[in-house]
């Protein structure tokens, strides 16, 4: 009796609840001025006169702008790196990932985020030693802004290989009455969390295949698998019906993927569920013909991030208790991000077309056992494979999706081996 009112109060509560550039605004005229005085033989002097602190990534910048191929000027280590981009590295399970990567030593780590200076601050609070990370602009809610960033990520990596990508941005609103768009007319949650990211895949997937051990990793969710707790019985449940609203264009003023009324909380579970289902399509398409391992991932209820920005305080205050100690299904921003980390960094999750998971399957709030609390998701625990609801599954479905995707985006993909 005590799970089942657990299980009601989380869904009450839950229910209730440009382009590229190397560098942020002000330091974006330096990238221009790179372009300028790039065949200046003092540019490099001139880039450590200019903001000392930039300053190798300024030199960077003026090898891009120059057409220079790398090695780096700035020390060769870097280029012997792994190189993993972080799509939403600015903020909650993408900034602990990045610190979790940056850590091991071995990784350069591009940063893709819409607000390049924030995440300088970040990387600077996180002491991230400079050889082992990247800022790049990506705003995921412009088409033509991804595009722009692959672009300027395969010339920044013209010499080396791109070895992994991990879509991990997502926003999430659920409280707005009327939805918010991107600059292609989606929704902003479908186009944010799946289809600037669907699209990020198809414009690097040629380049990380060429890696000796490639993953695309796209961060999944129980609140899109009707088989959880998060996912079952909080409302609304994420549904895509026959797709619809993609078939009706996908763009305002068509708010849903199947076409119903706007509702916030659904529109992100939804995309949750592109996202899943996107990660399933490729492996069954691409994963033979690349060797590209590609998985989606159930980080834990990582209850304190800015996900949770449009929830009110009352809420951003009592959920994290709640999820800790009535859940179980509680994890905190370094664990989460190690467990993301391990998807692209850890031999153990090399095998494609997987949601992997931690500590159960969230089916059931936590038990205790052994002092610590079993089952939910949350911290602590086995890594283990999960299993996706039918609607994730569905392979008809997502079949749909993709064509729609395609068409929608104007991806383009290679003839898929299946
Ligand atoms: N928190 C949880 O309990 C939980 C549970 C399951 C799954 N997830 C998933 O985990 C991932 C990360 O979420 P989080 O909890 O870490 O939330 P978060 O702290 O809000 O991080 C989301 C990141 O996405 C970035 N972003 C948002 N809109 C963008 C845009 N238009 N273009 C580029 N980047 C954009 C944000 O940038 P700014 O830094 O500039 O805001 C932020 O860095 C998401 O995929 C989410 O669905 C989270």
């Amino acid at each position: 009796m005590a799970r089942y009112l657990a299980a009601a109060s989380v869904a009450w509560l839950a229910g209730t609840a440009s382009a590229f550039t190397l560098l942020s605004a002000p330091q974006a005229t330096f990238t221009s001025r790179a372009t300028k005085i790039s065949t200046n033989s003092n540019s490099n002097l001139l880039a450590h006169r200019l903001a000392p602190v930039h300053a190798a990534r300024i030199e960077t910048s003026m090898a891009v702008a120059a057409g220079v191929r790398f090695p780096f000027t700035t020390g060769s280590r870097v280029a012997t790196k792994k190189l993993v981009v972080v799509t939403g590295a600015s903020s909650g399970l993408g900034k602990a990932c990045v610190k979790a990567l940056a850590n091991k030593g071995d990784y350069l780590v591009v940063c893709a985020v819409r607000d390049p200076e924030k995440m300088k601050t970040v990387a600077d609070e996180l002491g991230l030693p400079p050889s082992s990370y990247k800022i790049m602009e990506l705003e995921l809610a412009s088409l033509s802004s991804v595009r722009q960033f692959a672009k300027q990520l395969k010339a920044f990596a013209a010499n080396r290989s791109i070895d992994s990508l991990i879509c991990n941005a997502a926003v999430y609103q659920p409280a707005k009455l009327v939805p918010n768009w991107t600059e292609d007319g989606f929704e902003m949650q479908l186009g944010v969390n799946h289809m600037g990211h669907f699209l990020l895949v198809s414009l690097l997937m040629d380049t990380i295949k060429k890696a000796k051990d490639p993953r695309v990793v796209i961060v999944g969710s129980i609140t899109g698998n009707t088989n959880s707790i998060g996912g079952g019985l909080v409302w609304p449940r994420a549904d895509l019906g026959t797709l619809g609203g993609l078939e009706k264009g996908g763009v305002k003023p068509v708010a849903m993927i199947d076409g119903k009324p706007f509702n916030g909380a659904k529109a992100y579970k939804d995309s949750k569920v592109l996202n899943m289902m996107t990660v399933n399509e490729l492996h069954r398409r691409y994963h033979k013909s690349t060797g590209i391992t590609f998985t989606s991932m159930y980080p834990g209820c990582i209850a304190e991030t800015a996900l949770f920005r449009e929830k009110r305080q009352w809420f951003r205050t009592i959920f994290p208790l709640f999820m800790r100690y009535v859940t179980g299904g509680y994890v905190g921003e370094d664990e989460a991000g190690e467990r993301l980390a391990a998807t692209v960094a850890d031999p153990a999750c090399k095998k494609s077309g997987v949601y992997w998971s931690w500590n159960g399957n969230a089916k059931q709030v936590g038990v205790l056992k052994d002092g610590i609390v079993v089952g939910a998701g949350g911290a602590g625990g086995e890594m283990f494979e999960n299993e996706q609801s039918d609607m994730v599954k569905d392979q008809a479905r997502a079949e749909k999706m993709w064509e729609l995707s395609t068409q929608l985006t104007g991806a383009k993909w290679p003839a898929a081996a299946v």
